[in-house]
């Protein structure tokens, strides 16, 4: 591939297995994606699915039980999987940098919030501590928290949800990434919170060029901040396509029903009301995951062959990705 259209992060049939006393389990099963520079990629999928193992893989942080079982991540072409751990430290941070759902377990509880932007910088740009600090307080400037250089002073406890999100914001976007991973960045939050450190992220990685993956239960979620979809289902990916032909023609029965219990906000108004419904059944565990399509015990749709068979994720013709027997 050429240097102009490689993307800069290329997911190529990932495995990840699960070791237990009972033996060595799929629990991520051959997912394949890529970001190009600069672009937003959702990842969406009921709790259990596999997006944060996913997410781990690529930064590097499985640890035992989880396993890397195969496949390759390359960042700007380069395979990245397998890099000593001091490598990968580096990389963490100054390429790639990640926020989650609890920013509390993410901040240190014993250190101002500034410091701990300011550290981003001493370590990853051989910037001065005075140098550091100043920087500090722009960033959290640009994440639009109120009086930045007092709240530099606060330590996480005395800062609310959404002021500790925005702070885990400055920290992960302080050394520029090429690439910001989101796991559910607003789950904690209330809902009026939400919206506003969406569109903060979206307005900060937009203005970078920084390329986003967007980590979420939430179809609508994922769909109004990213231009592009990956659904997964019980470790593998189901369907892939333009945010904009997920709600217009979801072709997996999993997406479907994702789509059908989404509420009325945002995108979705405008595809008028819709009754809620619930997609019957629950996401089964790593040790029990269905033989043939994963998803068959829970389909309306499922036939023999959905029983034995598994579906490969097959190319339409409007450059979607679905893995069905019966899709469309
Ligand atoms: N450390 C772990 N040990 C055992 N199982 C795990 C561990 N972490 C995750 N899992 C299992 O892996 C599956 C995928 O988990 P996860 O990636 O966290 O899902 P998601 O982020 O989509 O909710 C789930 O079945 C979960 O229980
Ligand atoms: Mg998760």
């Amino acid at each position: 591939m050429s240097g102009a259209n490689m993307p800069l992060l290329s997911v190529e049939d990932l495995h990840i297995s699960l070791t237990t006393d009972a033996g060595r389990f799929p629990a991520v099963d051959g997912v394949s994606f890529t970001i190009a520079r600069g672009e937003t990629v959702g990842l969406v999928g009921e709790s259990g699915c596999g997006k944060s193992i996913t997410a781990l893989s690529i930064m590097g942080l499985l640890r035992d039980p989880l396993g890397l079982a195969g496949g390759k991540i390359k960042l700007s072409g380069q395979e990245i999987q397998n890099l000593p751990a001091s490598q990968l430290r580096a990389l963490r941070g100054k390429r790639i940098a990640m926020i989650f759902q609890e920013p509390m377990t993410a901040l240190n509880p014993l250190k101002a919030v500034g410091t701990q932007i300011a550290e981003m910088f001493v370590l990853h740009q051989g910037a001065s501590w005075r140098e550091a600090e100043s920087k500090a307080v722009d960033a959290l400037t640009q994440v639009k928290v109120p009086a930045p250089a007092q709240r530099a002073k606060d330590f996480p406890h005395q800062l609310s949800g959404g002021m500790r999100q925005r702070v885990m914001i400055a920290i992960a976007l302080a050394c520029e990434p090429d690439l910001l991973i989101a796991d559910e960045p607003t789950t904690a939050l209330d809902v009026t919170v939400q919206s506003e450190i969406v569109d903060l992220m979206k307005e900060l990685c937009a203005a970078r060029g920084t390329a986003i993956l967007m980590i979420s239960h939430d179809l609508g979620l994922v769909t109004d901040t990213c231009k592009r979809v990956c659904v997964m289902y019980a470790g593998r990916i189901v369907e892939q396509q333009d945010s904009e032909r997920i709600f217009n023609s979801p072709q997996h029965p999993y997406t479907q029903g994702l789509v059908a219990s989404l509420p009325r906000l945002g995108m979705r108004a405008r595809h008028g009301r819709r009754r809620l419904t619930e997609i019957a059944g629950v996401v089964p565990g790593i040790t029990a995951y269905p033989v043939g399509c994963r998803f068959h015990p829970r389909c309306t749709r499922r036939t023999e062959i959905c029983e034995t068979v598994v579906p490969e994720l097959t190319a339409l013709a409007e450059g979607s990705l679905v893995r069905c027997h019966h899709h469309g």
